[in-house]
């Protein structure tokens, strides 16, 4: 006994003294290297009961309330007898502090709480869906985002986001493609880093000591995205070369940039789920990425390893679920029903539990939770930050930066301000809540600017709108198509707002069909059509899309005049399509996917193997299909502009290098047309014969740069040994010798070339990959 109260008195005072972080200064030295850190945990650990170590692995989700989320029943109680560690969707910088006062006040051993929540694009600020985001190719945009995101969020007591998703995904079908960077793994690796940094206060987790920095999460991990059939929590079947090559980069890049922690997936790859796998969650995160972290499952992911059919009952999957290395239970309590028990019967080791509780605790200290436990509980902060004006305006930057101009002939855009009346047509012309998009926190659609509304505050009260529904969003009703036609013939100029509701992608919002819901393709050809025919001469007609994925538009790409991507812009999307409608944004978004011409060739992405049959017109046996091309409507990396963009004198710094040298690629790229704009600089690499077959090309480099009306610019992209690396038959990373192709240009099929030889011997860059298992 009195050992333990001297412990405790120890342990308290070495809580009571800031660390490095605490105070608000960036820290020098990582959480995860800091001895004292260690040094806290372990003297905490000392003193806890099995229970208690139980109870700060177990995360339960508050629910909502007229006054705001709260705490289930009892489970103030379970606070203060420790058997709570972290909330999950509570906030509120009132709130959080009570509940802080109970956790540091209450319980034994006076351990702050955690609380989790998915700011995944903003909190009450929304920020652009993150593919939309990624659409910008800015990743100091992405980062800023976070970063007010950050802000926001930690001034209502949240600590933690479980953001950013990383997954890759391929298929457009799958719904969760809204909430990461799309189908490319280095862009996927760039957004992940800077949604981390933003998130964090910096990189390498050295920002966890200030009072705004949250807790970033990357997840899904691993492959989630690679859902069979598009279809949201089922198998993932990849080869283990396509995981490494494809799917595993942007996880790693998450965490090399620092993120305190990672989510378990839903899937199983090959019949492993990934909250049992402990290849993935130690072999590949820990051994080999040196991820110091802590991990947690997905909601319910624990016990969902019963229907997967690798565990029996709660206690089987409680117990995989450790000793894979899932070191926290969100939301369904299996580890507080069934650890302490499996502990006490030696099946599972005391030093699993010990070693998870640690990563906790770890957490808490960086936060500076011991010190001061209403740090994040502060109401001045919540007040000031809430809706703050320079992140409105930030988020309007960021959402004109995330439109892609598709399509614009005969330069229908931008339009006239002088126009007298505008048809505003569809289904989502007036919908506050669809631009928010999904995962919106606590976004609300009341301060959220529609089409219409950024349409109306940008040409003021006289120009009139019509505004009509023409359909819904996703059933076959054309009543109102009518209506839409008379609009048309009475207007000057006709905006189209077409696509998906918020809710069509998203988590458990796969389709099965990626073309236009509803009947809304059939009111789009009918407003074109009405609008070309018109007896006053053609009208111009912009097509603005909404959606959560990429669609399949044949017809509208065919017949529309012109067609803006906008996706889902968060708070602002109204305004910052308005800006580029009129003309006060030059828009220079890019895709970040492939936009297929039809569901059935997903799927379709840029970096796909050559094969031995590529596909050739003039030969029927080539990779093709019969019924449709084998080309996508919109390559990757596509995206136009208001003026025009030239590309010439594609260099390297040396024309020959040896194996495991960098190269500097330089490319000039002039503004040829008659207004400033921005341009997204692509580079493209492929050792052009290899041990393996490589893909045809790969994203190297991206830079957004703006350039005058005639102004060119060198833009410089230094390739890095990594760059030039790929798996060998051995999973070694390597650099081979031989003739590798340099790809410039302004998307993934639109490129100059030039050679790169490399010369020497195989350099190794890593040892093979940990075996799959
Ligand atoms: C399940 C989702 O898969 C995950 O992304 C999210 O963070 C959790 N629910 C918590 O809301």
């Amino acid at each position: 006994m009195r050992t333990r109260s001297l412990g405790f008195f120890s342990v308290v005072l070495l809580l009571l003294t800031p660390w490095a972080g605490a105070d608000g200064q960036a820290r020098m030295e990582s959480p995860f290297e800091s001895a004292r850190a260690a040094q806290v945990a372990d003297s905490i650990l000392r003193l806890m009961t099995l229970e208690e170590k139980v109870g700060q692995l177990n995360q339960l989700p508050g629910s909502g309330t007229q006054t705001g989320p709260r705490v289930p029943q009892g489970g103030e109680a379970l606070v203060r007898s420790g058997r709570i560690g972290s909330f999950l969707g509570i906030f509120g910088a009132d709130y959080t502090r009570e509940l802080q006062r109970i956790a540091s006040q209450e319980s034994r051993l006076r351990i702050p709480l955690l609380f989790g929540l998915d700011v995944i694009h903003g909190f009450r600020t929304i920020f652009p869906v993150p593919l939309a985001q990624a659409a910008s190719f800015d990743s100091a945009r992405v980062e800023m985002s976070a970063r007010d995101a950050a802000v926001e969020a930690t001034a209502h007591g949240v600590t933690w986001t479980f953001a950013p998703m990383v997954d890759i995904a391929r298929d457009p079908r799958w719904g969760r493609i809204v909430e990461g960077a799309g189908e490319d793994p280095y862009l996927g690796g760039v957004m992940a880093a800077a949604q981390v940094r933003g998130f964090q206060h910096g990189a390498g987790a050295l920002g966890l000591g200030s009072s705004d920095a949250l807790l970033a999460t990357v997840k899904h991990f691993a492959g989630y995205g690679g859902a069979e059939g598009g279809r949201d929590y089922n198998t993932v079947e990849l080869s283990e070369r396509t995981l490494w090559e494809t799917y595993l980069p942007p996880y790693e890049a998450g965490v090399k940039a620092g993120a305190a922690t990672v989510m378990a997936s839903f899937n199983d790859i090959g019949g492993t789920p990934a909250h049992s796998s402990d290849w993935l969650l130690r072999d590949v995160l820990r051994s080999r990425w040196g991820f110091r972290g802590l991990v947690i499952s997905d909601w319910g992911g624990i016990s969902e390893l019963i229907p997967h059919g690798v565990a029996a009952n709660r206690g089987e999957a409680a117990a995989l679920g450790i000793r894979a290395g899932v070191d926290i239970d969100m939301s369904d309590a299996v580890y507080a029903d069934s650890l302490a028990a499996l502990v006490r019967s030696g099946r599972v080791p005391q030093p699993l539990v010990d070693s998870a509780v640690r990563h906790v605790l770890i957490l808490k200290y960086a936060l500076g939770l011991f010190s001061d436990p209403y740090r994040f509980s502060d109401a001045a902060r919540e007040r000031r930050y809430t809706l703050a004006p320079e992140h409105v305006a930030a988020a309007r930057m960021a959402a004109r930066e995330s439109i892609v101009l598709l399509k614009n002939d005969n330069r229908t855009l931008p339009l006239r301000r002088d126009l007298r009346t505008i048809a505003l047509i569809g289904p989502l012309a007036d919908d506050g809540a669809a631009v928010l998009g999904g995962w919106a926190a606590e976004g609300k659609p009341g301060e959220a600017v529609s089409v219409a509304a950024g349409i109306r505050a940008a040409l003021g009260p006289s120009v009139r709108i019509i505004s009509v529904r023409g359909s819904p969003v996703d059933t076959a009703d054309t009543t109102g198509f009518a209506l839409a036609r008379r609009a048309v013939s009475e207007a000057d100029a006709v905006v189209l707002v077409i696509g998906e509701r918020a809710d069509m992608s998203g988590e458990a919002s796969s389709r099965a069909s990626i073309e236009l819901p509803g009947s809304q393709r059939d009111l789009a050809l009918a407003v074109i059509r009405a609008a070309r025919q018109s007896t006053s001469g053609a009208k111009p007609v912009v097509a603005v899309l909404m959606n959560g994925r990429a669609l399949a538009i044949p017809e509208l790409a065919e017949e529309a005049p012109a067609i803006l991507e906008t996706w889902f812009l968060g708070s602002q999307h109204g305004n910052a399509v308005a800006d580029v409608l009129f003309g006060a944004y030059n828009p220079g978004g890019k895709l970040p996917v492939t936009f297929p011409r039809a569901t059935g060739q997903i799927p379709i992405y840029y970096n796909h193997r050559n094969t031995g049959r590529p596909a050739d017109s003039a030969n029927h046996y080539t990779s093709k299909y019969l019924d449709l091309p084998w080309t996508p409507q919109f390559p990757f990396g596509y995206g136009l502009s208001y003026t025009t963009f030239a590309y010439s004198n594609l260099r390297l710094s040396s024309s020959s290098i040896r194996a495991g040298e960098p190269v500097t690629v330089s490319v000039d790229v002039r503004n040829s047309g008659d207004r400033a704009g921005d341009e997204v600089v692509q580079l493209y690499l492929r050792d052009s014969v290899a041990s393996v077959e490589e893909p045809i090309k790969s994203l190297r480099g991206a830079r957004r740069v703006t350039l005058q009306p005639g102004e060119m610019r060198t833009v410089v992209f230094k390739l890095e040994p990594a760059a030039m690396s790929l798996y060998d038959r051995q999973m070694r990373r390597v650099i081979e010798p031989g003739i590798f192709n340099v790809y410039a240009g302004t998307n993934s099929s639109d490129l100059i070339t030039a050679k790169l030889q490399v010369t020497g011997s195989v350099f190794v860059l890593a040892p093979s990959t940990p075996r799959f298992r």
